[in-house]
């Protein structure tokens, strides 16, 4: 017997008409990477389809990503010269301030987000200035120089600004930054609660960024915490945060969740390197259907709470969604 449940699965139309969630192209925001040079575009070997790009290469890419629909990118820059500080993040021409200049100018319908930290830039690879006593972050120091490398993506003409780093009182730091010199119409995207996870290896060569020594525990979460995942959060939209982010995804449904029904702020969710690169090497190996897992896995993340989704899978999901 067809009862309640099955008489509503039989025509794919009715399906169509009780779906719940959806996946849209605009619900993405698209990484990019940046390099220095000219012609450059490295593809990464362990996040095939994924590369560093020069901007000569990063303003076709544009052209390339508004054909498919993703009007909103994420931006990193992996600068020529490291230093203990980040210097080229705090510079007028450096990598990141040169790029969003460019892009602007060649795309400014495209809606331009920056990283903001200090992990790619400084030569110990860790997201800020370091305490030599405490050999980790020192965030009151960090939280200064957060603030003007805000500035400079600001000026330079990025459209929201997104700090990764996990620094206490970042939001506010930044906030007043921004407001102080009239920027006080750019938005803050924060990575509001972002855990010490395995899960970013790929980035970190893509992005140059792993650190030099220890680890980043001392400054990102436990991925054990879930009282304090949400305290993260919430503590971050106090700060004047206008939109909240769970970091990595697939591994924290729960805290996605939670943190949806804790805030009314938009969420923003990272599908992460490692995330990518799974779907990516499984798909290799011929042991799932790749399309589809990633599919259903763009749905999960709606499903539990997201509005935002930053992922490498984006260009991919967007040809689906538009044939
Ligand atoms: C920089 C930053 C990281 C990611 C985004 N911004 C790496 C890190 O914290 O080590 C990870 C993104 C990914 O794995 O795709 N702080
Ligand atoms: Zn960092």
């Amino acid at each position: 017997m067809f009862t309640r449940f099955r008489r509503k699965r039989l025509n794919p139309k009715l399906r169509d008409l009780l779906q719940e969630t959806h996946v849209r192209v605009d619900d993405f925001i698209y990484p990019l990477f940046i390099k220095s040079g000219e012609g450059i575009k490295n593809e990464v070997a362990s996040m095939p389809g994924v590369f560093q790009m020069s901007i000569d290469e990063i303003i076709k890419e544009c052209a390339t990503l508004k054909e498919l629909g993703i009007y909103s990118i994420i931006l990193f820059g992996i600068p020529d010269i490291k230093d203990s500080v980040g210097s080229d993040a705090l510079c007028e021409h450096g990598i990141i301030a040169s790029a969003i200049k460019e892009i602007k100018k060649a795309h400014p319908d495209m809606f331009v987000v920056t990283d903001l930290c200090f992990c790619e830039y400084t030569d110990h690879g860790h997201c800020g200035v370091l305490d030599p006593i405490l050999e980790t972050v020192d965030n009151d120091i960090t939280l200064d120089n957060l603030a003007k490398q805000a500035v400079i993506h600001a000026k330079a003409g990025a459209d929201m600004i997104a700090p990764s780093g996990m620094m206490d009182g970042m939001i506010t730091a930044i906030r007043d930054g921004l407001d102080m010199v009239g920027y006080s119409h750019i938005p803050i995207m924060s990575y509001s609660t972002k855990f010490s996870s395995a899960y970013y290896g790929p980035f970190r060569d893509v992005a140059e960024s792993a650190p030099s020594f220890g680890d980043r525990r001392s400054y990102q979460m436990n991925p054990a915490n879930r009282k304090e995942a949400i305290l993260e959060s919430l503590e971050d939209e106090k700060e004047g945060a206008d939109i909240l982010m769970v970091k990595p995804a697939l591994a924290y449904m729960d805290i996605i969740r939670d943190i949806k029904e804790n805030s009314m702020l938009p969420l923003a969710v990272y599908n992460v390197s490692g995330e990518y690169s799974m779907l990516k090497m499984a798909s290799k190996a011929g042991v799932i259907d790749y399309d589809r897992v990633m599919m259903e896995t763009m749905i999960g993340f709606k499903r539990a709470g997201a509005d935002i989704i930053i992922s490498y899978h984006a260009k991919e999901v967007a040809k689906l969604l538009n044939n």
